[in-house]
């Protein structure tokens, strides 16, 4: 298949009409599937009332057919359509963080494609705040699923080339607007009982949902293995380089340990390091996640690093750790499952 590049300003004026826009929406309208940027990730979009449309979305990323799929919508009507109720929290939610990188869990389902939900009898809706994913969404005049537009276990991707890297050949098209804000999928939030819940910790974070809603509790699947998450894509291992990760917990002396022993049993070792340690390292490639003294950074540019690991050649990958507040519960998450909860302890 042909795969279509259409390159768009990141400013555009999502009330305005632009021709690549038209052209890539008219796509989506044809029930084909089309990437493009959002504040978080890009997405692969298609027609979320299309049962065809969204095969294509699971077929493109060989992605588990039990792994549900976000619903995103450009206004307040389109999510009415969907549901079946909006409990009061949701509604103050949508309030406080939309458009913006919060996905809310809500009973209904019933209106979009089988295949969008898994067979569940809720439905994950979010209002993303990029000005091309919402002049698309408008142009479209359609709730588009749209999971992040990596091949599955891939790290998400943060740039249209990471699109490219993955999908070129198995989609109609890729809408390049720049590099994603965040850099992190969105925090994904269960509205569908008495306490709202977090499935996924991502952009949003739990004090800043706290503010607004009182209490969250947090998926107790995120942090024990034994149990059965209620977001099902969290259980699939993700976001892994090839070369296999382990996160060292301990200092930086001890890490160079770690390095130089397997080093010196033949093996090409990768360290993520960030800014402020890169230089106090030994190994065969180094690469900085962003300043530890600014987390927004290491979010911005995990995904990247992890795929820069994949164009090295190096055997194993050993990885700093970072706190667990505020966003670093985001990025510790997606670290620990790039490392399949490979853990050393000094
Ligand atoms: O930032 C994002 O959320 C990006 C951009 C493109 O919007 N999308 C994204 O989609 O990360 P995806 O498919 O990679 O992750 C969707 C997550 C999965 O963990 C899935 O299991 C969960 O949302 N999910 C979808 N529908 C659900 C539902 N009804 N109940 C619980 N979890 C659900
Ligand atoms: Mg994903």
């Amino acid at each position: 298949m042909h795969t279509n590049v259409w390159y768009v300003d990141e400013n555009v004026d999502s009330e305005k009409s632009y021709p690549q826009i038209v052209e890539a929406a008219e796509c989506l309208k044809q029930n084909e599937v089309v990437a493009f940027p959002t504040e978080t990730v890009y997405g692969l979009g298609g027609n979320a009332l299309s049962e065809e449309a969204v095969a294509k979305i699971f077929q493109a990323k060989g992605r588990p057919a039990d792994n549900p799929l976000i619903v995103h919508v450009a206004s307040r009507p389109h999510v009415e359509k969907l549901v079946t109720s909006i409990p009061k929290q949701a509604d103050d939610l949508m309030n406080a963080f939309w458009p913006g990188p919060l996905t809310i869990v809500l009973p209904g389902g019933q209106s979009v494609a089988r295949n969008v939900t898994a067979g569940l009898d809720t439905v994950a809706i979010r209002m993303p705040n990029h000005p091309v994913a919402l002049a698309i969404l408008k142009a479209a005049n359609l709730p588009l699923a749209a999971p992040s537009a990596n091949l599955s276990g891939k790290p998400s991707p943060t740039s249209a080339d990471h699109v490219i890297h993955d999908l070129s050949g198995r989609i109609a098209g890729i809408v390049d607007g720049g590099s994603t804000g965040v850099g992190l999928e969105s925090t994904v939030v269960d509205c569908s009982g008495d306490v709202v819940t977090i499935l996924r910790p991502g952009g949003v974070t739990k004090e800043q949902l706290e503010e607004v809603v009182g209490e969250v509790k947090v998926d107790p699947a995120l942090s024990d293995d034994g149990q059965k998450p209620k977001s099902p894509g969290v259980k699939y291992k993700h976001y892994a380089p090839t070369a296999p990760v382990t996160l060292v917990d301990g200092s930086e002396k001890h890490l160079q340990t770690i390095v130089d022993k397997r080093r010196a049993e033949g093996l090409k070792i990768g360290i993520l390091a960030t800014e402020e340690s890169k230089s106090l390292y030994q190994a065969d490639i180094i690469i900085p996640c962003g300043s530890r003294d600014d987390l927004i950074s290491v979010a911005n540019r995990l995904y990247d690093v992890l795929r820069q690991f994949d164009e090295s050649d190096v055997d194993e990958i050993y990885s700093e750790i970072f706190t667990h507040e505020g966003v670093g519960a985001a990025v510790m998450n997606r670290l620990s499952k790039a490392a399949n909860n490979r853990v050393i302890k000094e």
